[in-house]
């Protein structure tokens, strides 16, 4: 197992997980898990950067993941799942590194400026809400990485800039204090963002448009019914482009070689758009069955989630123990052995 490669990746507990996350990154973790020594990171400390008022929402979202991990195939057995805060070491070297890294170049990273400029279009303010924590983000994600010594970083496109930050912060590191922490590499995933059923390139809770791992049959049905579609079709026999439509989209996902013949029907007019979104909510459906048995199954453990969160905390706690011990002699401030 010590000669695995370590892999590491995470997410800010803010809700529910949506089928966007399973393409996007869940159906790689499962993957990943057996190949690597995978840590898997509840962000707790991270999302509250913006969402310090709000840490109702952060706590309850914490087994609202796990559950959703679980529930995709995520074993505990095989991958290390852990609570940000509960690792004390990790605040410990956001400290240290925070004299790495200057202030403009953390304003100058590519991810924290589009969320800057976010925040601005949001609050309508010239950025005077940006908190120091916020624009020191990327410093405690460096933190996160380089604790465990993760060679593997998987990332979506957005969260690229993260890993070139932690590169540097891990290069400077080890160019004052000497060659301890690894540097990580980045995993751009491949697969491209799942848009929302309405259409917008971002599925997210806040637009409505998302279907989560957790819906029900009957919210998948009505959401599907609700999915915006080529609006040049009004009549059943009509003909149409699925090409614009986020039903024809979901099929692609979904529905495998049957989607050929619900193109063909669709721009011939011999299908009607009720059934078309029929056919999908099920497909929708019985892909997602397995994972809500399994989500099922735990919800009604909850004491096994906890567990596996308590012992998921105390091995990664152990790891960065192993690496804090190793950094303070590298930075002479281990003042007494033991
Ligand atoms: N920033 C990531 C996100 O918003 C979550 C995260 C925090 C993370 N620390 C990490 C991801 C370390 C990978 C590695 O999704
Ligand atoms: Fe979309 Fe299906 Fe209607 Fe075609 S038939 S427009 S693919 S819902």
């Amino acid at each position: 197992m010590n000669d695995k490669k370590i892999i590491l990746t995470g997410d800010r507990p803010t809700g529910k997980l949506h089928i966007g996350h399973y393409f996007g990154s869940l159906q790689n973790r499962v993957k990943l898990q057996d190949e690597y020594e995978q840590y898997i990171l509840i962000a707790d400390v991270q999302a509250l950067t913006d969402n310090f008022n709000n840490s109702d929402k952060v706590r309850n979202s914490i087994r609202e993941l796990v559950l959703d991990y679980l529930a995709c195939g995520i074993d505990p057995n095989k991958s290390t799942i852990y609570i940000q805060s509960m690792i004390p070491e990790v605040a410990e070297l956001t400290v240290f590194f925070s004299n790495l890294v200057t202030v403009s170049r953390l304003q100058r990273n590519p991810t924290v400026k589009t969320e800057i400029a976010q925040k601005k279009e949001l609050f309508g303010n010239d950025g005077e809400s940006i908190t120091y924590g916020f624009l020191g983000y990327p410093v405690s994600q460096a933190a996160d990485i380089a604790i465990f010594g993760a060679h593997i970083v998987p990332v979506g496109e957005d969260q690229f800039p993260m890993i070139e930050q932690t590169r540097e912060i891990v290069r400077k590191f080890n160019s004052t204090y000497g060659d301890i922490l690894v540097e990580p590499e980045a995993l751009v995933g491949k697969f491209p963002r799942v848009k929302g059923l309405d259409g917008n390139a971002k599925m997210g809770k806040s637009l409505g448009n998302a279907i989560y791992l957790s819906d029900t049959k009957e919210e998948i049905e009505r959401k599907v019914m609700n999915a915006v579609t080529d609006k040049t079709k009004i009549r059943k026999d009509d003909k149409a482009n699925p090409d614009v439509c986020m039903v024809g989209y979901y099929h692609n996902l979904f529905s495998g070689d049957e989607k050929e013949i619900v193109f063909d029907e669709c721009r011939s007019g011999s299908r009607g758009c009720v059934a078309c979104k029929k056919q999908l909510a099920s497909n929708i459906n019985r892909y997602l069955e397995p994972i809500r048995e399994k989500r099922k199954y735990y919800e009604e453990h909850m004491d096994l989630v906890d567990e596996i969160l308590i012992k998921g905390t105390k091995r990664a706690r152990s790891k960065a123990k192993e690496t804090m011990k190793k950094v303070k002699e590298a930075m002479k401030i281990d003042y007494f052995k033991n």
